[in-house]
């Protein structure tokens, strides 16, 4: 999906079809149905959603294209594969909502709607059979901010959190807030696949860790993690009093034959009592900049004393959009899901195929390839290269600093670096597939061409 850089408006918005929209929201405006056009975000021809068109984000400030284009003065970006939001227009469901709520054009303070609170809980009642007990349902204005008001509430600064590792760096950013370290534990890779280690996990706990912050699915491996596994980490932090933040954002991208276990589904209720649960509905729909997430306990004392901790004030467009998710987005998600199940075995196949110096595994969730690219650092001569950059800059340049590099430079692609989710990273980069096809297509056949005889001169 080449594109200039700059941001032709007009065009811009005809691509997203808004114009129809801009049209419709002045005073006497149409009604919505007449925003149904060809090509309007309401078109779902035989029902089926369109994941299949690319979706030009470049100029509308995203992080996943526009930053990356500015931080490496790009001409041109072909796939921006990094940061975890999708390239999707949204489900018309949200966009429909979001455009009825602009035609009121006033933006007070917000009271939290009932029908908010009650959309959460029979989504995640009917989706996951989650029973949330609404007076412990707290809104947060992200994940993050959940998790740091979690973290003020249970972990002074100084003590320690569990990770285990490799896992999402945003962790690490929200222990640099709180002033908390991590305490890793490396997972180990049984047969390609990560796996937690138990009596490593255990060792690591000491008089000052008070929290493990547990991501199911597991960011950026893909792991979704089985009742026995969860429930073995529950009692292990039971025992030894560390209270578990379940992290279930990316709770909704399952690939077949898999299956999501939420860890307050837990039959052991008082392992269960010994968690908070941090959701939103960002993963699920492309609303990751709308700013709305929620937590919830059985634990009334743990909702007191994170909710204590937790500032946080409701947005209308994110209130808006979250709830049109779960009561008119269904649909949409399941079809997405499966288109994303596509590109996962899409990737699988075609890396094997092509794409010798690199290796995939197929995830059992998220929309994230973990990609083994340490035969790539070995013929770039990356490691020798961070050394140097390293000692020149005064900074830590990593192996996989020079890799995203390399790549940007000579694929176009742009991936996250796999040191960066800590211990276990190394040797790894991430690659968000949340996109179209065809982009996926460009993408791959730029890092086979890239990556067909890599030398150490034409390295960055
Ligand atoms: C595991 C995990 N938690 C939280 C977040 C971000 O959450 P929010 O944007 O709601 O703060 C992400 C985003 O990538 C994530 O992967």
């Amino acid at each position: 999906m080449s594109q200039p850089a700059g941001l032709d408006r007009r065009s811009f918005l005809r691509n997203a079809g808004m114009t129809a929209l801009v049209g419709a929201v002045g005073p006497g405006a149409a009604t919505l149905t007449g925003a149904t056009g060809a090509g309007s975000f309401l078109d779902t021809p035989n029902g089926k959603f369109d994941f299949d068109t690319p979706y030009n984000r470049v100029g509308t400030d995203s992080v996943k294209w526009d930053q990356q284009i500015r931080t490496y003065g790009l001409d041109r970006l072909d796939a921006g594969m990094g940061i975890a939001d999708m390239d999707f227009r949204a489900a018309p469901a949200i966009t429909k909502a979001l455009v009825e709520r602009l035609q009121h054009e006033n933006w007070g303070y917000l009271d939290m709607p009932r029908s908010f609170a009650e959309s959460i809980i029979t989504w995640n009642k009917r989706r996951y059979g989650i029973d949330i007990n609404p007076d412990s349902l707290v809104i947060t204005t992200g994940v993050h901010p959940g998790l740091i008001a979690a973290l003020r509430a249970f972990s002074p600064p100084g003590s320690k959190v569990l990770l285990t590792t490799p896992v999402y760096n945003g962790f690490y950013s929200d222990l640099t807030y709180t002033g908390t370290k991590p305490e890793e534990s490396p997972m180990k890779v049984v047969n390609g696949r990560y796996a937690i280690d138990f009596e490593d996990f255990e060792r690591r706990i000491s008089h000052d860790t008070n929290t493990f912050i547990l991501c199911n699915p597991q960011n950026p491996t893909g792991n979704c993690w089985s009742p026995e596994d969860l429930t073995r980490l529950g009692e292990i932090c039971l025992r030894r009093r560390v209270v578990v933040l379940a992290d279930e954002i990316h709770c909704d991208f399952v690939t077949k034959g898999n299956k999501y276990t939420p860890f307050c589904t837990l039959p052991n209720k008082d392992i269960v009592r010994n968690s908070l649960t941090f959701k939103a509905a960002s993963k699920s729909f492309g609303l990751a900049a709308m700013k709305c997430a929620w937590f919830f306990s059985d634990n009334m004392d743990y909702v007191a004393r994170v909710k204590a901790m937790n500032k946080a004030d409701l947005t209308t467009l994110g209130m808006i959009a979250s709830r049109a998710a779960y009561t008119g987005g269904e649909e949409w998600l399941n079809q997405c899901v499966d288109y994303i199940d596509g590109n996962h075995d899409f990737v699988e196949s075609y890396v094997r195929a092509n794409i010798p110096l690199l290796k995939v595994v197929k995830p059992q969730g998220t929309y994230l390839s973990w990609v083994d690219v340490s035969q790539v650092i070995e013929r770039i001569g990356a490691k020798e290269m961070a050394a140097e950059a390293s000692k020149a800059s005064g900074k830590t340049v990593t192996p996989e600093t020079i890799v995203e590099r390399y790549l940007v430079k000579h694929a176009r692609v742009q991936l996250n670096q796999g040191a960066s989710y800590g211990n276990g990273g190394a040797g790894r980069m991430r690659m968000n597939i949340a996109t179209s096809r065809k982009t996926l297509e460009l993408a791959l056949s730029n890092l086979a061409s890239a990556l067909r005889s890599p030398s150490r001169s034409s390295a960055i």
